[in-house]
């Protein structure tokens, strides 16, 4: 491995750093054992595992079926490598809203293309690396709801050679360009812009008051020095993927909240606790936290505040249309390092939430109310009261939901909620190969959660048994995660039993694996049959289902178009036909950059793309900083864009 500057790596890479469990090999051995240990099984026998759950006509070789006409508005574009955005002909974007940019005039100026934004306006701009969002018409007006996953120290420490703070002030920017920003959009000739001072702008940031909700609640897991009540909290962290509810709330979703905690001297604390922090990452290393919160802001310090990382890791409600709400933590829903929240409503009203855990061997999961949804009653409890359940995926095809409660798992209520990981590795989950985004279909009775890659997956320690998760569980393949060291990630689709997603059953294919056909001619890597030169990419990551049925798919993978990767160019973001499996690509990202988040205005005439850590000095052009941005997308004619 390159030496890298902790802070410059990827929370991905930063968990394997710190991982606790036994090292294997090195990459390229591992790889090695992996290719070998196909063996004379190779090629069309391993993929014969995931070809037997490809979707009807997406296998390589079959005959194809007759197809259809296309009915892609689209002419697809190439793969590019540069440092700006592309879009189809027909088709333009334009910047709405940067890092640093002003909600609050009094922001005005307070970022510099040098040296950032300055302390005192962090939380009175737009924040940083932006992730999930989502639109929101509130009496007429056009409110985006947008998250920020985390920080690129470096660059907003610029007095800090190691990008490490060493000041509480410090600490304080980074904390205050991070959460959600929301903010009320307008339109004109000239497109879309922020309305600085809209009485709805508001931003949330990791010192933002919260409550908790739900089983662990009040729990003596939750309480802390500074919160004796275990009922409210500051802040939320590492706002990923989003979500909705019916009821015009959005859902930001605390991902890789563990990098946040640190410690000042040696960590003690009972068995499930020190369990805890195995399973979720969180080191108790001296002096070994990502973001040096713990030198300087005690609740980050484990070894004084261990029951602060517990009070992270959930789905967190904002009205948007009420700045004074105080956002509400919801553990009932689990805690785990979320990804997305993607909401169904079952057959008879009762309100389905799926979620993904974005990290190696780890689990898909279910939430469904107990009570229904009744427009305009009260919905206070629909992420309270209900069954979380976790999935299991058979290799005949089929799965099931399997509920987490008590006498399932033998654990109290309070713990499922908040060590909801080994809740699930008591029932059997199975291990996934990072869950990220999940999208249901609005017209059709099935859901989809993009599988992104799991350099892990079927590799084996050096006394010959499988990897596992960090509770144990074997990274074994199987026919939804088909591919050992899995570099390109796929997407697997279910139907529930009946067309109700609130069904305990469902049956499920993989809608595309994606690969590279141009590199590896055969077996599991060449990808299914809907991947073609025309449309490569890999790491799977973003996802929303349009209102006409098209699966947008963002990536967060490879760019640097070598090797394994050749070809497929910077991340971008592809329209799938769900019934047809075709692919195409429609937006490609500056070099450097993962395109992540998507939503679309009330009128469906424009896309809201995000754009987070470009690597070039997009889109503020040579000289600047890069910035991450949400940009709009329209077609020129003016027509619907989803
Ligand atoms: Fe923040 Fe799993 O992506
Ligand atoms: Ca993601
Ligand atoms: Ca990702």
């Amino acid at each position: 491995m390159t030496p890298k500057d902790i802070h410059d790596l990827s929370a991905d890479e930063w968990d394997e750093l710190n991982d606790p469990r036994p090292e294997g090999n090195d990459f390229d051995q591992v790889v090695e054992r992996a290719i070998s240990r196909r063996g004379f099984l190779s090629g069309v026998l391993a993929f014969g595992s995931g070809a037997a759950v490809m979707g009807a006509g997406m296998l390589k070789g079959t005959t194809a079926m007759a197809q259809p006409a296309s009915r892609f508005p689209f002419t697809p574009i190439a793969a590019q490598t540069d440092g700006t955005i592309h879009v189809p002909e027909g088709y333009s974007w334009k910047t709405l809203v940067r890092w640093g940019d002003p909600i609050f005039s009094d922001a005005d100026g307070a970022y510099d293309s040098a040296a950032g934004v300055s302390g005192e306006f962090a939380d009175r701009v737009m924040g940083e690396n932006t992730d999930g969002m989502e639109l929101f018409n509130v009496d007429g007006r056009e409110i985006l709801v947008v998250n920020s996953e985390y920080t690129n120290n470096k660059t907003n420490l610029p007095h800090r050679e190691d990008g490490l703070p060493g000041s509480l002030d410090d600490v304080r920017i980074l904390q205050h360009l991070q959460g959600v920003t929301v903010m009320e959009l307008t339109q004109n000739a000239d497109g879309w812009s922020v309305v600085v001072d809209s009485p709805y702008n508001r931003r949330i940031h990791h010192n933002t008051p919260m409550v908790f909700s739900g089983p662990a609640a009040g729990h003596d897991l939750l309480k802390t020095k500074a919160d004796p009540t275990g009922m409210t909290s500051l802040g939320t962290f590492n706002n990923c993927g989003s979500g909705r509810t019916p009821w015009g709330t959005y859902l930001t979703c605390e991902e890789n909240f563990n990098g946040y905690f640190g410690a000042t001297s040696d960590v003690s604390a009972d068995e499930m606790v020190m369990d805890g922090f195995k399973r979720y990452g969180v080191s108790t290393k001296v002096d070994s936290g990502r973001y040096n919160y713990h030198g300087f802001d005690a609740r980050f310090d484990i070894a004084t505040n261990p029951n602060e990382p517990h009070r992270a890791g959930y789905i967190v409600e904002i009205d948007p249309a009420n700045p004074e709400m105080t956002p509400i933590k919801h553990t009932a829903l689990g805690r785990f390092k979320h990804e997305n929240a993607a909401y169904a409503i079952a057959a008879d009203g009762h309100v389905v939430v799926y979620m993904g855990d974005d990290e190696r061997g780890e689990f898909m999961y279910r939430w469904v109310s107990n009570d229904v949804y009744v427009p305009g009653e009260d919905t206070s409890r629909l992420l309270v009261d209900g069954t979380l359940s976790v999935a299991v995926f058979e290799d005949d095809m089929s799965g099931r939901w399997l509920p987490l409660t008590p006498s399932t798992t033998g654990m109290e209520a309070a713990h499922i909620a908040a060590f909801t990981r080994m809740a699930a590795s008591k029932v059997g989950a199975t291990t996934m190969d990072r869950p990220e985004w999940i999208a249901v279909h609005p017209n059709a009775s099935e859901a989809y959660c993009c599988l992104t890659n799991n350099s892990r997956r079927g590799v084996l320690n050096d006394d010959g048994t499988v990897r596992t998760n960090a509770g144990g569980d074997p990274m074994t393949t199987n026919a939804v995660n088909p591919r050992e060291t899995n570099r390109y990630g796929q997407i697997v689709r279910w139907r529930p039993e009946g067309g109700d997603h609130g069904a305990d059953v469902f049956s499920w294919d993989l809608y595309v694996m994606a690969g590279n056909p141009t590199v590896h001619t055969e077996g599991p890597n060449a990808g299914s049959a809907n991947i073609n030169a025309g449309n490569l990419f890999n790491s799977p990551d973003g996802m929303q289902i349009d209102s006409t049925g098209f699966i947008w798919i963002q990536t967060d993978g490879d760019d640097d178009n070598e090797g394994d990767f050749a070809g497929m160019g910077n991340n971008q973001m592809l329209a799938g036909d769900p019934v047809t499996g075709r692919i195409e690509r429609f937006l490609t990202g500056p070099n450097g950059c993962e395109v992540t988040g998507l939503t679309w205005s009330s009128d469906r005439r424009t896309m809201f793309v995000g754009i987070q850590h470009p690597g070039s000095n997009w889109p503020d052009g040579e000289g600047n900083l890069p910035r991450s941005a949400v940009i709009t997308v329209a077609r020129d004619d003016g027509d619907l864009i989803g």
